[in-house]
């Protein structure tokens, strides 16, 4: 449904002089700098699939996402959506997808919500069931009528960003691209805005790519992940596999009879080069390992030989620690095994 073939954007900026004087310079001078925002991204997202697009700032998503819209045109490579180039059609493209650039209004400054919307209406030629049973819904989960007649301009963000979530939706679209979407939303249209994409999922089948810096927003909307970094693909696959990647697993488990925990601490740390082990506010006992130096064979194998264990389980890394380590310019492959 989504591709990218070697996408790849470049922007052409102006070297700047610091001061008054260099100011000017820069006006006049013919000096500019090459930035490559996107450096030859490939993937294919099939038809359906729920895909959070994760990076730090300036990764390139939002960039990425621009010429997936028709915003902009790759210096280099293509992309295709639902068989479109967007850029070459922008209109054919538009019926297919839904929009939304947290950072960027998608809506008419000047008119009121309801104004805009009925213009939607006709720009897409939404059936009078479709319309109604969208609004409806909009009106159950957006309090969208709570936005009255006031122009667009006037509304605060979170106000805004309700219209927005619901004009991308409006026409029951193919594809949205969500470019975060939750950005001003306090928690409880937050969930209104996961209800709501997730519905068109289910009864749809709306593909969905979507950028957000709240991990929980990715959590409750995304399967897959792809991560960019400096304008590169660094993984694409299941969240699950993401998680994967963490370059610390856990063991956290009970056992019966035998030395007490603090005994079991010093056992693991004497015992298993590289581990570490402390006792939880239950009383279970936890190891945290580094996953390049130990597998989990290894650290299961060394607890069975010596503990009777009652209970034991892995806790999946969470994802903040996952990308704080692939921002931070260490990506290990995914690895072995990890769960217990
Ligand atoms: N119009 C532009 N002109 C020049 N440089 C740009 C332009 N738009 C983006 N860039 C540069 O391209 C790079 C990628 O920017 P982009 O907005 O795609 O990042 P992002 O991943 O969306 O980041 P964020 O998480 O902060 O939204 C950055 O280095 C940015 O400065
Ligand atoms: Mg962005």
């Amino acid at each position: 449904m989504i591709v990218a073939e070697g996408l790849t954007k470049d922007f052409r900026i102006a070297e700047r002089r610091p001061g008054l004087v260099g100011s000017l310079a820069t006006l006049l001078s013919r000096e500019h700098r090459t930035v490559r925002a996107v450096d030859g991204i490939s993937f294919a997202l099939p038809a359906g699939s729920k895909t959070a697009y994760i990076g730090a700032n300036g990764a390139g998503k939002s960039t990425t996402i621009k010429m997936l819209t028709g915003i902009m045109t790759p210096t280099a490579g293509r992309c295709l959506v639902d068989g479109i180039e967007p850029y070459r059609d922008r209109r054919r493209n538009a019926r297919a997808i839904g929009v939304v650039f947290g950072q960027r209004s998608q809506l008419w400054w000047d008119l009121s919500v309801p104004d805009s919307f009925q213009i939607l209406r006709r720009v897409y030629d939404i059936p009078d069931t479709v319309y109604a049973r969208n609004l409806a819904l909009y009106r159950e989960l957006l309090d969208i009528d709570a936005l009255g007649t006031t122009p667009v301009r006037q509304l605060s963000l979170g106000q805004r960003m309700r219209a927005e979530i619901a004009a991308s939706l409006l026409h029951d679209p193919k594809v949205v691209f969500w470019d975060e979407p939750t950005i001003g939303l306090d928690m409880v249209l937050k969930e209104a805005v996961r209800t709501l994409v997730n519905r068109a999922h289910a009864e749809l089948g709306t593909t969905v790519l979507l950028t957000s810096h709240d991990l929980s927003d990715i959590a409750a909307i995304c399967d897959d992940a792809l991560v960019v970094d400096g304008g590169r693909v660094v993984h694409q696959g299941t969240l699950h596999d993401l998680l994967r990647r963490a370059d610390r697993r856990s063991v956290v488990f009970e056992h019966r009879g035998g030395p007490g925990p603090d005994a079991v601490v010093r056992a693991i740390g004497a015992g298993l080069p590289g581990a570490t082990a402390s006792v939880t506010p239950e009383g279970r006992v936890r190891v945290d390992y580094p996953a390049d130096a130990l597998t989990s064979r290894q650290v299961l194998g060394f607890l069975l030989d010596r503990f009777e264990l009652a209970d034991c389980y892995a806790p999946e890394p969470d994802l903040e620690t996952v990308l704080r380590q692939i921002y931070r310019g260490g990506v290990p492959a995914a690895r072995d095994g990890g769960a217990a």
